[in-house]
């Protein structure tokens, strides 16, 4: 079996798998699925994620032959899922490039994370260059409440134009992500399940994760998946369909038959770390094998110091052996990351 020599805490020093099994991490979990951050910088500000001020600037990002070189490498020990993130991809100059330099090398899915206020220009070009599909953040169906969740005041017809032009391009499905925060949008659940119908779209509701600069996260203001379901089945009854076990999010359909569907992610009130195939690359090229990790592995400094290929591997194998067992949200001790999600990569 693949990993199987591995322990369940293997030492620093544990022998790397052959790099053809595919990577298991040490509680036998299958990586597949690997996001990378191309940048922590973002042109908006959501309150769940960034705080009012400060700038999220670029700092020794990782440049685009480097990206091809780890993309390539990771490639080889199995991943088959890659997701662009950051920051705000869109920012860096050059995605669409890339993208076509690592598309061919085989996915059984390559997509994007935007929160779609570039997005109406790029769609027709990301497609072209080999992008399947995107997901955008969209915590509002409301202009004047998007403004004030992403601090933004005229993104909400940029993001709408965005969600358009990329159904257009065919980067279908379009998946739309919306965080919920009791006080700021919880009263949208409703007219978001309109809003997947009437177009068509993957809506999916988010449990507030503490990941945030501004500590505005509180056991409170998550809005929990059996709260989400109960307000969505008096608007439209549901059906529940069947995902994947490492999936994140629980799937439904409208049981009318309308276009349209609903994922809800419930990481805290129904974690699914027990089936987390993820690892994932911040923008100054760290190895993160969970999003609440406290350790980094970095993969930039041995690069630059002029490490091989296969001690590249070598690295990410080490660090995939040591990925957490799961997050502790809400437990006592809960010590959160150093790094935020705008730099971690949602
Ligand atoms: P699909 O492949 O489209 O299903 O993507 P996904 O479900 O991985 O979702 P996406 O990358 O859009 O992530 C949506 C949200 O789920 C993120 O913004 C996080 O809030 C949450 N999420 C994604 N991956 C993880 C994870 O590994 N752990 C936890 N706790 N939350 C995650
Ligand atoms: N908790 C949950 N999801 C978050 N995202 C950003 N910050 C958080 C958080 N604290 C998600 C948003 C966005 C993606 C980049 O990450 O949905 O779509
Ligand atoms: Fe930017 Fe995305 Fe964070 Fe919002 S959630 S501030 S769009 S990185």
């Amino acid at each position: 079996m693949p990993g199987a020599s591995l322990s369940m805490t293997p030492p620093e020093s544990a022998a790397a798998p052959a790099a053809d099994s595919g990577l298991r991490d040490g509680f036998g979990r299958a990586i597949v699925d690997l996001r990378i951050s191309v940048t922590d910088r973002c042109n908006y500000r959501c309150v769940y994620c960034r705080s009012g001020e400060s700038a999220s600037a670029a700092a020794g990002e990782l440049s685009w032959p480097e990206w091809r070189r780890l993309t390539a490498i990771f490639h080889a020990l199995g991943i088959r899922k890659l997701r662009l993130t950051g920051g705000e991809p869109l920012l860096r100059p050059g995605l669409e490039d890339f993208i076509a330099s690592i598309a061919g090398l085989g996915w059984d899915d390559l997509a994007l994370t935007t929160n779609g206020d570039k997005l109406a220009g790029r769609a027709e070009g990301l497609r072209r260059a080999g992008l399947r599909r995107v997901t955008i953040s969209l915590d509002s169906v409301e202009p004047e409440k998007f403004a004030r969740i992403t601090r933004v005041p005229a993104g909400f017809a940029r993001v709408q134009n965005g969600i358009a032009a990329a159904q257009a391009a065919g980067l279908r499905p379009v998946k739309i992500n919306a965080v919920l925060l009791r006080g700021y949008n919880d009263d949208e659940i409703e007219a978001f399940a309109d809003f997947a119908r009437r177009h068509a779209v993957v809506v999916r509701f988010i449990e507030f994760m503490p990941l945030e600069e501004g500590r505005l996260w509180t056991p409170e203001i998550v809005v929990p998946l059996r709260e989400i379901l109960a307000r969505l089945e008096r608007r439209h009854p549901l059906r529940e369909l069947s995902h994947g076990t490492s999936e994140t999010a629980c799937r439904y359909g409208f049981a009318d038959g309308a276009a349209g569907e609903i994922g809800i992610i419930a990481p805290v009130s129904r974690p699914f770390c027990g089936h987390c195939s993820r690892i994932r690359m911040t923008a100054d090229g760290q190895l993160r094998t969970c999003l609440f990790s406290l350790r980094e592995w970095d993969l930039r400094a041995r690069m630059r110091a002029g490490a091989s290929d296969s001690e590249l591997r070598d690295e990410i194998l080490r660090a995939v052996a040591h990925k957490e067992e799961r997050h502790h949200i809400g437990e006592p001790g809960f010590q959160r990351p150093a790094r935020t999600m705008v730099h971690i990569g949602g």
